[in-house]
Protein backbone atom coordinates (compact mmCIF):
# COMPACT_ATOMS: atom_id res chain seq x y z
CA UNK A 1 0.00 0.00 0.00
CA UNK A 2 1.09 3.47 -1.23
CA UNK A 3 0.15 7.27 -1.03
CA UNK A 4 -1.47 7.25 -4.34
CA UNK A 5 0.08 5.60 -7.36
CA UNK A 6 2.14 8.74 -6.87
CA UNK A 7 4.10 6.99 -4.21
CA UNK A 8 4.10 3.48 -6.20
CA UNK A 9 5.52 5.25 -9.18
CA UNK A 10 8.44 7.47 -6.75
CA UNK A 11 9.38 4.20 -5.12
CA UNK A 12 9.65 1.98 -8.02
CA UNK A 13 11.87 4.25 -10.22
CA UNK A 14 13.91 5.01 -7.31
CA UNK A 15 14.70 1.68 -6.48
CA UNK A 16 14.82 0.12 -10.19
CA UNK A 17 16.94 3.21 -12.15
CA UNK A 18 20.54 4.29 -11.55
CA UNK A 19 21.88 7.05 -12.75
CA UNK A 20 22.67 6.07 -16.69
CA UNK A 21 20.03 3.86 -17.05
CA UNK A 22 16.96 4.84 -19.73
CA UNK A 23 13.79 4.84 -18.68
CA UNK A 24 11.03 4.76 -21.70
CA UNK A 25 8.33 7.34 -21.77
CA UNK A 26 5.07 7.34 -23.55
CA UNK A 27 5.05 10.71 -25.28
CA UNK A 28 2.24 12.06 -24.89
CA UNK A 29 1.57 10.41 -20.98
CA UNK A 30 1.54 11.75 -17.57
CA UNK A 31 3.40 14.46 -16.58
CA UNK A 32 4.77 12.45 -13.43
CA UNK A 33 6.44 9.98 -15.57
CA UNK A 34 9.69 12.38 -16.94
CA UNK A 35 9.99 13.80 -13.70
CA UNK A 36 10.24 10.78 -11.33
CA UNK A 37 12.78 9.30 -13.64
CA UNK A 38 14.81 12.00 -13.85
CA UNK A 39 14.76 12.50 -9.89
CA UNK A 40 15.98 9.07 -9.90
CA UNK A 41 18.44 9.79 -11.92
CA UNK A 42 17.41 8.20 -15.23
CA UNK A 43 17.86 9.45 -18.89
CA UNK A 44 14.67 9.58 -20.03
CA UNK A 45 13.83 8.20 -24.08
CA UNK A 46 10.18 10.06 -24.93
CA UNK A 47 8.75 7.48 -27.06
CA UNK A 48 6.31 9.20 -29.43
CA UNK A 49 2.34 7.67 -29.97
CA UNK A 50 1.61 6.56 -33.13
CA UNK A 51 -2.19 7.88 -33.79
CA UNK A 52 -2.46 8.45 -29.62
CA UNK A 53 -1.45 4.72 -28.94
CA UNK A 54 2.22 2.84 -27.72
CA UNK A 55 3.72 1.01 -30.99
CA UNK A 56 5.31 -1.72 -30.01
CA UNK A 57 7.54 -1.53 -32.86
CA UNK A 58 8.65 2.47 -32.13
CA UNK A 59 9.61 1.41 -28.62
CA UNK A 60 11.24 -1.67 -29.78
CA UNK A 61 13.60 0.79 -31.72
CA UNK A 62 14.64 3.03 -28.58
CA UNK A 63 15.84 -0.60 -26.76
CA UNK A 64 19.13 -0.33 -26.00
CA UNK A 65 21.34 -1.95 -23.52
CA UNK A 66 20.78 1.14 -21.08
CA UNK A 67 16.96 0.23 -20.90
CA UNK A 68 15.87 -0.32 -17.45
CA UNK A 69 12.44 0.72 -17.02
CA UNK A 70 9.39 1.17 -20.30
CA UNK A 71 6.13 3.19 -18.63
CA UNK A 72 3.00 1.85 -20.01
CA UNK A 73 -0.59 3.43 -18.71
CA UNK A 74 -3.30 2.23 -20.29
CA UNK A 75 -5.87 3.67 -20.38
CA UNK A 76 -3.79 6.44 -20.62
CA UNK A 77 -3.78 10.06 -19.76
CA UNK A 78 -3.66 12.58 -21.35
CA UNK A 79 -5.01 10.29 -24.13
CA UNK A 80 -7.51 7.93 -23.04
CA UNK A 81 -5.85 5.55 -25.31
CA UNK A 82 -6.70 1.50 -24.21
CA UNK A 83 -4.07 -0.51 -25.66
CA UNK A 84 -4.87 -4.23 -27.45
CA UNK A 85 -4.29 -7.07 -25.55
CA UNK A 86 -1.54 -7.74 -28.73
CA UNK A 87 0.52 -4.61 -28.35
CA UNK A 88 0.08 -5.56 -24.20
CA UNK A 89 1.80 -8.77 -24.75
CA UNK A 90 4.38 -7.67 -27.36
CA UNK A 91 5.83 -5.28 -24.55
CA UNK A 92 6.18 -7.97 -21.77
CA UNK A 93 7.89 -10.11 -24.89
CA UNK A 94 10.30 -7.30 -25.10
CA UNK A 95 10.92 -6.67 -21.26
CA UNK A 96 11.62 -10.62 -21.04
CA UNK A 97 13.59 -10.49 -24.25
CA UNK A 98 15.60 -7.21 -23.16
CA UNK A 99 15.75 -7.96 -19.95
CA UNK A 100 14.20 -4.41 -18.76
CA UNK A 101 11.08 -4.04 -16.35
CA UNK A 102 7.92 -2.54 -17.27
CA UNK A 103 6.28 -0.30 -14.56
CA UNK A 104 2.04 -0.77 -15.69
CA UNK A 105 0.17 1.99 -14.57
CA UNK A 106 -3.54 1.21 -14.41
CA UNK A 107 -5.26 3.70 -12.58
CA UNK A 108 -7.84 4.01 -15.07
CA UNK A 109 -8.64 -0.05 -15.22
CA UNK A 110 -12.33 0.51 -14.37
CA UNK A 111 -13.04 3.41 -16.95
CA UNK A 112 -13.26 1.70 -20.30
CA UNK A 113 -15.84 2.48 -22.83
CA UNK A 114 -14.31 0.31 -25.44
CA UNK A 115 -12.15 -3.02 -25.54
CA UNK A 116 -10.63 -4.76 -22.78
CA UNK A 117 -8.31 -3.91 -19.79
CA UNK A 118 -4.99 -6.31 -19.85
CA UNK A 119 -2.47 -6.39 -17.98
CA UNK A 120 1.54 -7.03 -18.51
CA UNK A 121 1.82 -8.96 -15.75
CA UNK A 122 -0.48 -11.41 -17.41
CA UNK A 123 2.67 -12.27 -19.46
CA UNK A 124 5.79 -11.87 -17.15
CA UNK A 125 7.02 -11.23 -13.70
CA UNK A 126 9.32 -8.28 -15.16
CA UNK A 127 6.72 -6.26 -14.04
CA UNK A 128 5.37 -3.56 -11.74
CA UNK A 129 1.79 -3.30 -11.28
CA UNK A 130 0.36 -0.10 -10.14
CA UNK A 131 -3.12 1.40 -9.00
CA UNK A 132 -4.97 3.33 -6.84
CA UNK A 133 -8.25 4.27 -5.04
CA UNK A 134 -7.99 8.02 -6.71
CA UNK A 135 -9.76 7.41 -9.48
CA UNK A 136 -11.92 4.05 -8.99
CA UNK A 137 -13.58 5.28 -6.31
CA UNK A 138 -12.96 8.58 -6.76
CA UNK A 139 -10.79 8.82 -3.60
CA UNK A 140 -8.17 11.19 -5.03
CA UNK A 141 -7.74 12.92 -1.71
CA UNK A 142 -7.55 10.38 0.67
CA UNK A 143 -3.91 9.02 -1.14
CA UNK A 144 -4.43 5.45 -1.22
CA UNK A 145 -2.57 3.61 -3.93
CA UNK A 146 -1.26 -0.16 -4.30
CA UNK A 147 1.73 -1.74 -6.33
CA UNK A 148 2.01 -5.37 -7.15
CA UNK A 149 5.55 -7.62 -7.92
CA UNK A 150 7.38 -9.84 -7.27
CA UNK A 151 9.18 -10.46 -3.65
CA UNK A 152 12.43 -9.65 -4.97
CA UNK A 153 11.27 -6.01 -6.41
CA UNK A 154 9.07 -5.80 -3.38
CA UNK A 155 12.10 -5.75 -0.95
CA UNK A 156 13.98 -3.11 -2.98
CA UNK A 157 10.94 -0.84 -2.88
CA UNK A 158 9.98 -1.24 0.88
CA UNK A 159 13.51 0.54 1.55
CA UNK A 160 12.53 3.59 -0.16
CA UNK A 161 9.30 3.18 0.67
CA UNK A 162 10.23 2.91 4.76
CA UNK A 163 12.26 6.45 4.51
CA UNK A 164 10.18 8.31 2.63
CA UNK A 165 6.41 7.47 3.88
CA UNK A 166 6.92 4.75 6.72
CA UNK A 167 3.52 3.87 5.47
CA UNK A 168 0.25 5.20 3.73
CA UNK A 169 -2.61 6.30 6.25
CA UNK A 170 -3.91 3.60 8.17
CA UNK A 171 -7.20 5.39 8.31
CA UNK A 172 -7.46 5.76 4.70
CA UNK A 173 -6.57 2.36 4.42
CA UNK A 174 -9.83 0.97 6.70
CA UNK A 175 -11.61 3.35 4.04
CA UNK A 176 -10.47 2.17 0.86
CA UNK A 177 -10.55 -1.94 2.18
CA UNK A 178 -14.27 -1.17 2.80
CA UNK A 179 -14.81 0.58 -0.82
CA UNK A 180 -12.81 -2.68 -2.62
CA UNK A 181 -14.83 -4.98 -0.51
CA UNK A 182 -17.96 -3.35 -0.96
CA UNK A 183 -20.95 -3.24 -3.66
CA UNK A 184 -19.03 -2.33 -7.18
CA UNK A 185 -21.96 -1.06 -8.54
CA UNK A 186 -21.24 2.92 -7.93
CA UNK A 187 -18.10 1.99 -10.20
CA UNK A 188 -19.92 0.97 -13.45
CA UNK A 189 -22.24 3.73 -12.59
CA UNK A 190 -19.42 6.15 -12.65
CA UNK A 191 -18.22 4.81 -15.49
CA UNK A 192 -21.86 5.03 -17.74
CA UNK A 193 -21.99 8.52 -16.80
CA UNK A 194 -18.14 9.82 -17.97
CA UNK A 195 -19.37 7.91 -21.44
CA UNK A 196 -22.24 10.12 -21.45
CA UNK A 197 -20.52 13.04 -20.27
CA UNK A 198 -17.47 12.41 -22.90
CA UNK A 199 -20.37 12.13 -25.60
CA UNK A 200 -21.85 15.42 -25.14
CA UNK A 201 -18.20 17.17 -24.88
CA UNK A 202 -16.89 15.39 -27.73
CA UNK A 203 -20.32 16.36 -29.91
CA UNK A 204 -19.87 19.99 -29.01
CA UNK A 205 -15.91 19.78 -30.09
CA UNK A 206 -17.10 18.57 -33.46
CA UNK A 207 -19.93 20.82 -34.45
CA UNK A 208 -17.04 23.19 -33.50
CA UNK A 209 -14.26 21.49 -36.22
CA UNK A 210 -12.21 20.49 -33.59
CA UNK A 211 -10.42 17.48 -34.77
CA UNK A 212 -10.52 14.99 -31.73
CA UNK A 213 -10.16 10.79 -31.19
CA UNK A 214 -12.67 9.18 -28.88
CA UNK A 215 -11.08 7.76 -26.33
CA UNK A 216 -11.54 3.92 -25.33
CA UNK A 217 -10.88 4.77 -22.01
CA UNK A 218 -9.70 7.22 -18.80
CA UNK A 219 -11.80 10.56 -18.28
CA UNK A 220 -10.23 12.67 -20.89
CA UNK A 221 -10.37 14.25 -24.45
CA UNK A 222 -7.27 15.46 -26.42
CA UNK A 223 -8.29 17.26 -29.18
CA UNK A 224 -5.60 18.71 -31.40
CA UNK A 225 -6.18 22.63 -31.46
CA UNK A 226 -2.68 23.25 -33.70
CA UNK A 227 -0.75 26.04 -30.61
CA UNK A 228 -2.12 23.71 -27.62
CA UNK A 229 -0.28 26.58 -25.14
CA UNK A 230 -1.88 29.54 -27.09
CA UNK A 231 -5.32 27.71 -26.74
CA UNK A 232 -4.82 26.74 -23.01
CA UNK A 233 -4.02 30.37 -22.08
CA UNK A 234 -7.24 31.78 -24.46
CA UNK A 235 -9.77 28.81 -22.62
CA UNK A 236 -8.41 29.94 -19.24
CA UNK A 237 -8.92 33.61 -19.81
CA UNK A 238 -12.63 32.64 -20.43
CA UNK A 239 -12.78 30.81 -17.53
CA UNK A 240 -12.41 26.76 -18.60
CA UNK A 241 -9.36 25.29 -17.27
CA UNK A 242 -7.27 22.87 -20.11
CA UNK A 243 -3.86 21.21 -19.60
CA UNK A 244 -2.00 22.84 -22.54
CA UNK A 245 -0.69 19.12 -24.36
CA UNK A 246 2.95 20.26 -24.27
CA UNK A 247 3.28 19.45 -20.31
CA UNK A 248 2.66 15.71 -21.24
CA UNK A 249 5.92 16.11 -23.62
CA UNK A 250 7.31 17.66 -26.70
CA UNK A 251 4.92 15.71 -28.92
CA UNK A 252 1.54 16.95 -27.27
CA UNK A 253 2.44 20.23 -28.09
CA UNK A 254 -0.51 20.83 -30.73
CA UNK A 255 -3.37 19.37 -28.69
CA UNK A 256 -4.96 20.19 -25.39
CA UNK A 257 -5.75 17.96 -22.23
CA UNK A 258 -9.84 18.12 -21.18
CA UNK A 259 -10.79 16.50 -18.28
CA UNK A 260 -14.76 15.59 -18.01
CA UNK A 261 -14.55 14.50 -14.24
CA UNK A 262 -17.26 17.42 -14.06
CA UNK A 263 -20.75 17.69 -13.73
CA UNK A 264 -22.66 17.73 -17.41
CA UNK A 265 -24.25 20.86 -16.73
CA UNK A 266 -20.49 22.72 -16.47
CA UNK A 267 -19.58 20.64 -19.45
CA UNK A 268 -22.51 22.65 -21.31
CA UNK A 269 -21.34 25.97 -19.95
CA UNK A 270 -17.56 24.88 -21.10
CA UNK A 271 -18.63 24.09 -24.61
CA UNK A 272 -21.14 27.72 -24.68
CA UNK A 273 -17.33 28.99 -23.94
CA UNK A 274 -15.50 27.84 -26.29
CA UNK A 275 -17.57 28.61 -29.03
CA UNK A 276 -16.14 32.45 -29.04
CA UNK A 277 -13.00 31.04 -29.21
CA UNK A 278 -13.22 27.97 -31.66
C1 LIG B 1 -1.96 7.99 -15.16
C2 LIG B 1 -1.93 8.45 -13.74
N1 LIG B 1 -1.14 7.81 -12.87
C3 LIG B 1 -1.07 8.20 -11.59
C4 LIG B 1 -1.79 9.29 -11.12
C5 LIG B 1 -1.65 9.68 -9.69
O1 LIG B 1 -2.61 9.03 -8.91
P1 LIG B 1 -2.73 9.23 -7.34
O2 LIG B 1 -3.65 10.38 -7.10
O3 LIG B 1 -3.30 7.93 -6.83
O4 LIG B 1 -1.37 9.49 -6.79
C6 LIG B 1 -2.63 9.98 -11.99
C7 LIG B 1 -3.38 11.15 -11.54
O5 LIG B 1 -3.86 11.96 -12.30
C8 LIG B 1 -2.70 9.54 -13.33
O6 LIG B 1 -3.47 10.17 -14.23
Amino acid sequence: MTSGASEALHISLQALVEPGDDVLVPDPGFVSYMALSRIAGGRVISVPLVDLCLDPDVVAEQITRNTKVLIVNSPSNPCGTVQSRKEIQAFAELAEDHDFTIISDEVYEFFIYEGEHVSPAEFTDNVVTVNAASKTYAMTGWRLGYLAARPEYIEQFHKVHQYVQACANSVAQMAVLAAITGPQDCVTEMRDRFKKRQDILLGGLREMNVECATPAGAFYVFPRVGDGDRTAADLAERGVITVPGSAFGIYGAEHIRMSYAISEADIVRALDRMRERF
